[in-house]
């Protein structure tokens, strides 16, 4: 595309002398490969009327002889033909490697934060989309030639470890403990919470001061304290590492919320000194953000002198700006937290920090029940748990397999691969319906579906041999809308990373699939009735169709299996 917008511009710097941004899209492919609405745009300052501008172009265009269709629609839209063979060569000229990736971000440092899942209980399908999304964003970001750091913003600090202690010392043991490990925490968390609940009821507080005693202790570096955050801390660590490789993500860091409890008091106290915050006659702490049109103040600190989610958050932002000087901070964090994020962006102006801060939200997961109703995601027991739907989706994709013969490491990659496209299928934003007859769609909009359409290109290139002839006399014209397809791929790569739009890979990589079904239903590849030439040309086409599967997964996080 860039080709052909440059031959463009050219043309209308020879014929008007003047230098225009020229855009390009895809129309309706009745009407031609490409079209501009450039002479449009043009009337204005050359002051023509733009369908004579549309007439000057289109007649040099044709002359310039790399089109070999020019016409004009509407006021103005000048619509351009090419042969399949010259998209072919345009294609060669542009291929490589990274055939797609880009330099938008050179030089410039982003952190991604994702899935920073909280230590109080399993991980469950609440951190899916966080992980998701996050991984996606930074694969985004990676391939637009950003420096990116990831950050797992762990959420082990705050109400959740008072309420570990307090319930482990009353209602589990050392070997319920070694035995659970993490589940064992999640059962003491909710029933410590229900407790509690049952002593507000009551108008009582003893177990919720010993809860705010042993956070305190904390804080201030309790050795006994720090055991019990030490030891909670592994079990949960390694549960979540564990999963996290299931899914095949990870971060370069782990810098969760209690690295920045002290920070944080530290940064609140110096808040106050330059009168950004102001002190309540409780003791809490806020800061005002009416200049930003936010209305209810953030609060900082609470009356008893405990850090909270937001001042290590404020903490967070000030570390990250001194260690690596970020361009650009993202969140991967669900809806929910939309108004919070706004605050603390707030925040972040009022104390100067010139970082680009973007909340990446999504919606939520939602199921329908068996009446009918649609409500967010959740089991008979409560919560998903990752575990739980990450084995069953293992067991949809044997179920899918039916009895061929697929390794358990590509049983995984299916398993993992739908879950994971199910999270693009539509904008970040909308709600999901989950529904695994869906996720596993091997004829839908579904992660199977591309995977196999990626299986069966890769097949084919593994069972057939190149011939070693020259292509150059080749047309190219059964493989046309798949070369424009591939031709394409640049630009979606460019406009998903500029909005973190992930499921715009996901949307391109179905139509590609579908494409490449339809090719195969009309033409033969490698095998009936196709000359030495036409196989030699039709693989190596192939082959960049494969290569393209592959990168455009993998930004999703999602693997191609050998077999399926
Ligand atoms: N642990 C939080 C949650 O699960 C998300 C943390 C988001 N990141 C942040 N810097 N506040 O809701």
């Amino acid at each position: 595309m860039e080709k052909i917008v440059k031959s463009i511009q050219d043309i209308i710097k020879k014929l008007f002398d003047v230098d225009v941004e020229v855009s390009i899209t895809r129309p309706d492919p009745n009407f031609g490969d490409y079209a501009t609405n450039v002479a449009m745009q043009l009337a204005k300052p050359l002051g023509k009327n733009p369908r004579i501008i549309a007439e000057e172009l289109a007649e040099a265009l044709r002359q310039g002889g790399e089109f070999v269709e020019v016409t004009i629609a509407g006021p103005g839209f000048i619509n351009l033909k090419l042969t399949a063979k010259t998209l072919m060569d345009n294609l060669n000229d542009i291929w490589n490697d990274n055939y797609g990736h880009n330099n938008d971000g050179m030089d410039k440092t982003v952190i991604v934060e994702y899935p920073s899942q909280n230590m109080a209980k399993p991980y469950s399908i609440g951190h899916l989309r966080p992980g998701n999304q996050g991984w996606a964003a930074k694969k985004l970001m990676e391939v637009t030639g950003w420096h990116v750091i990831a950050d797992n913003h762990l959420g082990d600090y705050g109400a959740p470890f008072g309420v570990w202690v307090v319930g482990f010392l009353r209602y589990s043991s050392d070997e319920k403990l070694e035995q659970g490990g993490v589940y064992e925490l999640g059962r003491v968390y909710i029933e410590t919470k229900k407790a509690l609940k049952e002593e507000a009821a009551r108008g009582e507080a003893a177990m919720a001061n010993e809860v705010q005693d042993w956070l305190l202790k904390l804080e201030r570096s309790d050795p006994q304290a720090l055991a019990f955050s030490q030891r909670f801390k592994e079990i949960s660590l390694r549960h979540i590492h564990e999963v996290m490789q299931r899914l095949k993500i990870s971060t370069d860091y782990e810098l969760g919320e209690a690295f920045y409890v002290t920070r944080g008091k530290d940064a609140v106290k110096a808040l106050l000194d330059k009168n950004l915050a102001i002190k309540n006659d409780d003791g809490s702490v806020i800061v005002m953000l009416d200049e930003y049109g936010i209305d209810t103040p953030l609060l900082v600190q609470k009356s008893n002198g405990a850090a909270l989610y937001a001042t290590t958050d404020l903490a967070t932002l000030l570390y990250r700006d001194e260690t690596w000087h970020p361009d650009r901070v993202i969140y991967s964090v669900g809806s929910e937290q939309q108004f919070y994020f706004s605050q603390l962006f707030a925040l972040a102006k009022k104390l100067g920090i010139k970082t680009e801060l973007i909340h990446l939200w999504f919606g939520l997961i939602d199921q329908i029940n068996e009446d009918g109703t649609r409500e967010k995601m959740s089991s008979r027991k409560g919560v998903v748990l990752m575990e739980e739907l990450l084995d069953n989706a293992e067991k949809r994709a044997r179920d899918m397999v039916n009895g061929r013969d697929v390794s358990d490491e590509d049983i995984k990659k299916i398993a993992v691969g739908a879950i994971k496209f199910s999270d693009f299928v539509s904008d970040r934003r909308t709600n999901i319906l989950f529904s695994w007859d869906n996720i596993f769609a091997l004829s839908g909009f579904s992660g199977p579906y591309v995977q196999y359409a990626a299986v069966r290109v890769n097949k084919i290139l593994k069972d057939n041999q190149t011939p070693q002839v020259d292509t150059n006399g080749y047309d190219f014209v059964p493989e046309k809308s798949i070369i424009l397809k591939l031709l394409d791929f640049p630009e979606v790569i460019r406009l998903a990373a500029r909005d973190l739009e992930p499921h715009k890979i996901a949307a391109y990589l179905y139509e590609l699939a579908r494409d490449m079904n339809r090719y195969y239903e009309s033409t033969p590849v490698a095998t009936g009735n196709v000359t030495d030439v036409e196989k030699a040309a039709r693989l190596g086409l192939i082959s960049k169709v494969s290569q393209v599967f592959k990168s455009g997964l993998d930004i999703l996080g999602i693997e191609v299996p050998g077999s399926m």
